[in-house]
């Protein structure tokens, strides 16, 4: 609070964490690997739409790591995990068998990335990227509050 206050003073943010009151800090955990997953995705894409250099080595790290990633959130939804703030629907409880079709479907879109950029040709490599970013969008409409 008086960290806050004091960059207050000269900042106009203001960071406060998210209150979490889960005992396991799910909500906290599952936003910070969906952060980690975002932030190995923008280099992706920057490098497969051309607005980054395409450096095989740089692409292949970045989607290793987004593999790695690509199974660590699903862990952080437990049946009481539907608490505020969260942008989950609740469809994520109601619906588990779609939800896990969705994770399923992304980790296979994931894999198929690595395989391309292991292959390193840019073309293939596009498409995987947007067959990645397109299972992204599909789970967020069906399962996240804008
Ligand atoms: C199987 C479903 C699913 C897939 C696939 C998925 N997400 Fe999400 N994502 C969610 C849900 C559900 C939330 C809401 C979490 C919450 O607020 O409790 C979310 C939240 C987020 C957030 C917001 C985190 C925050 O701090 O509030 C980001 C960013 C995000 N996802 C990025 C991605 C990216 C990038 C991909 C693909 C590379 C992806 N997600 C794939 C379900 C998914």
């Amino acid at each position: 609070m008086a960290v806050c206050l004091l960059l207050s003073l000269g900042l106009s943010a203001c960071f406060e964490p998210i209150k979490d009151t889960h005992p396991d800090q799910v909500l906290t955990k599952r936003r910070a690997l969906f952060k980690q997953t975002t932030r190995a995705m923008e280099p992706i894409g920057l490098m497969a739409s051309g607005r980054k250099e395409f450096k095989q080595d740089e692409l292949l790290a970045l989607v290793q790591e987004l593999e790695k990633l690509s199974d660590k959130p699903w862990a952080y939804f437990p049946a009481d995990g539907n608490y505020p703030p969260t942008h989950a629907k609740p469809a994520v409880w109601s619906q588990p068998d779609a939800f896990k079709q969705a994770q399923e479907n992304y980790q296979a879109s994931v894999h198929a990335l690595l395989l391309a950029a292991q292959a390193g040709k840019v073309e293939p490599v596009q498409r995987a990227v947007d067959a990645v970013t397109n299972s992204c969008k599909a789970c967020h409409r069906d399962f996240r509050y804008e």
